[in-house]
């Protein structure tokens, strides 16, 4: 079926259905970061021209969401999305001339998973950079099956490697195999914080007493406070850089893998 990439500044049609997307996929944790939803929907009010939406026979199967930062590649924030977030939005404000494009989400549909439709989201994305005459795409990756391994310390996790060198998690190979490369782990990327009932909401778990509870999505454990009424979630990513040609438009949907 033919594949087809928009930004919402060129197909503001898009938005609901890139919208729909997030939800379906993500843990519903994931939903209660109180940086996301305080500036998310930014993205579609202040820079719809950095929102993708990848369209097959017409219906949005994918879509990637990015911001323009000032930022060198130096010393990137330990807080990695919720900064890239809150201060792409400032910047924005304040117009200040952005040096690099920040990927803040990828997202494919639960049914269109597993197809390759990721790797196409990260052309875009820096397609999107180079055309912009950013310097790089960078990323606070979520490392997909890190949730499988909540105990093991994501600076550990990232060192894992299969017999054919590559990394050992697939979201983190779809950047490598795109010449990305490692900078730092960001340690707080995304806080998220409820009280006990809500996250046994969110999680469909009991928390009987305070202390580390493993919960399924989630990259390292949830701390339960009781006495406070506080469940507390910091999610680790990993900051990958992507150096991108100036002006040089990369990806064509129908190329070959
Ligand atoms: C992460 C995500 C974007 C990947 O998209 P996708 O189109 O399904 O992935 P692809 O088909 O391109 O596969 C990429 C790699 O992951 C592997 N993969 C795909 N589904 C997998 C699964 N369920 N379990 C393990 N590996 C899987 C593929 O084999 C491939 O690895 P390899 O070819 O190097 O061996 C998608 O799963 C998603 O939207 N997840 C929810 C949102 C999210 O977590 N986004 C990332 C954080 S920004």
């Amino acid at each position: 079926m033919p594949r087809e990439i928009f930004t919402l500044a060129q197909r503001p049609d898009l938005e609901g259905q890139v919208r729909r997307l997030d939800p379906e996929t993500l843990p519903e944790f994931m939903l209660h970061d109180a940086v996301a939803n305080r500036y998310w929907e930014r993205l579609y009010s202040g820079f719809p021209e950095f929102q993708l939406a990848i369209c097959e026979g017409g219906k949005v199967v994918a879509a990637g969401h990015t911001i323009p930062l000032s930022w060198g590649t130096g010393d990137l924030p330990e807080t990695g999305f919720d900064a890239a977030l809150e201060q792409g939005v400032r910047e924005f404000e304040e117009r200040r001339s952005p040096a690099v494009l920040c990927a803040l989400l990828a997202i494919v549909d639960a049914k269109h998973q597993g197809q390759g439709l990721s790797r196409l989201i990260l052309e875009a994305m820096r397609s999107l950079a180079s055309e912009r005459g950013l310097e790089a795409l960078i990323a606070p990756v979520r490392p997909t099956l890190k949730s499988s391994y909540p105990l093991t310390p994501m600076e550990r996790y990232i060192e894992w490697r299969r017999n054919d060198g590559l990394f050992f998690d697939p979201w983190m190979r779809v950047h490598q195999r795109l010449g990305a490369e490692v900078l730092k782990v960001a340690p707080r990327s995304m806080t998220i914080t409820g009280n006990v009932a809500e996250w046994e909401k969110w999680t469909g778990m009991r928390f009987p007493e305070s202390g580390e509870y493993v919960v399924p999505g989630a990259l390292r454990p949830v701390l339960m406070d009781l006495e406070e009424d506080l469940g507390l979630y910091e999610e680790p990513n990993v900051w990958m850089l992507h150096e991108v040609p100036a002006g040089k438009a990369e990806f064509n949907p129908e190329s070959p893998r």
